[in-house]
C-alpha cells in the first residue's frame, strides 16, 4: 500500500515578466535567455505572498479531487522559503483551509515534490493516513539578485498541489544529496547578535551554472535509468516524463543519453522558468487539466537542485 494521486492544481501570480522586459533594467537579450535556457518568459509575485499561492494550488487540488479538507490526515509543503521560518508554509495552509492535522515543510529544494510524494508512502503505508496533500510552492523572485544577469533570468514563481489518497501508484523512487554549499546556495539571516562575529551576507541565490549544468544532466539521465530498471520497466513503457524545468538544453542532453521515445518529455519551461519544486506538480497539473493524462499510464519524474540533492520517482497515473 502506498498512494494514489486523485486530484491536481497550481497556482502562478498574475504578472507575467517577457525577457524583453528583464533586458529593459539588464545587460542581456531575449535572444541569449531563450537560446541558452529555452525560457521566454515568467510569472513573479507583486502583492501575491507565497502562502495566497500555496492555498490556491491546494484549493484547486481539492476541488479537482472532490476532497473536503476536513478529510486530510497530513499537509505537506515543499519550499526552499515559506513566508515565514516559522509557522512553516504547511501549517499557515492548513489553517486557511480550516484544518488541524498534521503539517510541515520539506526543503530539499528543486527536487522537494518527489522527496514529499516519497515521505507521505510512509503515512499511507503505516496506516497513519487515509488523505493528504502536497503542495510545492516556491517564490524564486525573492531570493535571486536582480543585479545578477546570470541567475535572476532564469527563476520564477509557482505552486503546485497534489491530493493523495491510499493506493499502490508508487513503482519506485530514489533520492540522493551530495552535501555543497559551493555550488548552490543561499545564505539565511545571521539576525543581530551582540555576541556574533558573523558578518551579514546578502541573502541572493549564488550559483556556479556549469557546475549544475554538468551534475543536472547526470542526476537525470542516472535517476531515471534507476527508477526504471527497478520497476521492470523498459524505456519506451514510460508514457510520459516530468523532468525538472531547470534549462531546456540540460533535458535535451540528458534525452539523447536515455533510450526513452523524445515525444515522450513534458515541457513548459518556456512559460515559466525555474519555479524549483513547484515545476513538476505544475506541469502534472497542466497536463491532468488538458485531459492528457489516463488511467493506468506510466508517468516518471527527476529533479535536481539545491542540496545538492536529485529525486526520480515511476507511478502508475
Ligand atoms: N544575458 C546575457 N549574457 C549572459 C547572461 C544573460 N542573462 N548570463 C550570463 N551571461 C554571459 C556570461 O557573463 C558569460 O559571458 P563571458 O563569456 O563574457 O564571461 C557568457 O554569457 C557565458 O556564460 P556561461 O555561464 O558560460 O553560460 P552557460 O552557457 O553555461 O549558461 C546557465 C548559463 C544558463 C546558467 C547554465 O549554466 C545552466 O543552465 N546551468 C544550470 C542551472 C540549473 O540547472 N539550476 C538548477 C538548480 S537551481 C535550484 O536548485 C534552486
Amino acid at each position: 500500500m502506498n498512494f494514489k494521486i486523485i486530484g491536481t492544481g497550481s497556482a502562478r501570480p498574475a504578472c507575467v515578466k517577457t525577457n524583453n522586459d528583464l533586458a529593459e533594467f539588464l545587460d542581456t537579450s531575449d535572444e541569449w535567455i531563450r537560446t541558452r535556457t529555452g525560457i521566454e518568459e515568467r510569472h513573479v509575485c507583486q502583492d501575491e505572498t507565497l502562502t495566497d499561492l500555496a492555498t490556491a494550488a491546494a484549493k484547486a487540488a481539492l476541488e479537482n479531487s472532490g476532497t473536503d479538507p476536513q478529510e486530510l490526515d497530513f499537509v505537506i509543503c515543499s519550499t526552499i522559503r515559506g513566508d515565514y521560518i516559522t509557522p512553516s508554509l504547511a501549517c499557515v495552509v492548513a489553517r486557511n483551509l480550516g484544518i488541524h492535522c498534521m503539517a510541515f515543510d520539506i526543503n530539499a529544494a528543486c527536487s522537494g515534490f518527489i522527496y514529499a510524494l516519497d515521505c507521505a508512502t510512509g503515512y499511507f503505508e503505516r496506516g497513519r493516513a487515509k488523505k493528504g496533500l502536497i503542495v510545492s510552492a516556491e517564490a524564486m523572485s525573492k531570493m535571486v539578485d536582480w543585479h545578477d544577469r546570470a541567475t535572476c533570468v532564469l527563476f520564477g514563481d509557482a505552486a503546485g498541489a497534489v491530493v493523495l489518497e491510499q493506493g499502490d501508484s508508487l513503482l519506485a523512487s530514489t533520492l540522493s544529496s551530495d552535501g555543497n554549499t559551493e555550488v548552490l546556495s543561499i545564505p539565511h539571516v545571521n539576525g543581530n547578535s551582540p555576541f556574533s562575529d558573523s558578518k551579514e551576507e546578502p541573502h541572493y541565490l549564488y550559483m556556479n551554472g556549469q557546475e549544475v549544468y554538468k551534475f543536472a544532466v547526470n542526476a537525470m539521465s542516472t535517476g531515471l535509468t534507476t527508477v526504471m530498471e527497478e520497476a521492470g520497466l523498459a524505456p519506451e513503457q514510460i508514457d510520459h516524463v516530468f523532468p525538472h524545468q531547470a534549462n531546456i538544453r540540460i533535458i535535451q542532453t540528458a534525452m539523447r543519453k536515455l533510450k526513452i521515445p523524445h515525444d515522450r518529455y513534458r515541457i513548459n519551461i518556456s512559460h515559466y522558468g525555474n519555479t524549483s519544486s513547484a515545476c513538476i506538480p505544475v506541469l502534472l497539473d497542466e497536463m491532468n487539466q488538458a485531459g492528457k493524462l489516463q488511467r493506468g499510464q506510466i508517468i516518471a519524474m527527476t529533479a535536481f537542485g539545491g542540496g545538492l540533492t536529485t529525486g526520480a520517482m515511476v507511478i502508475r497515473w
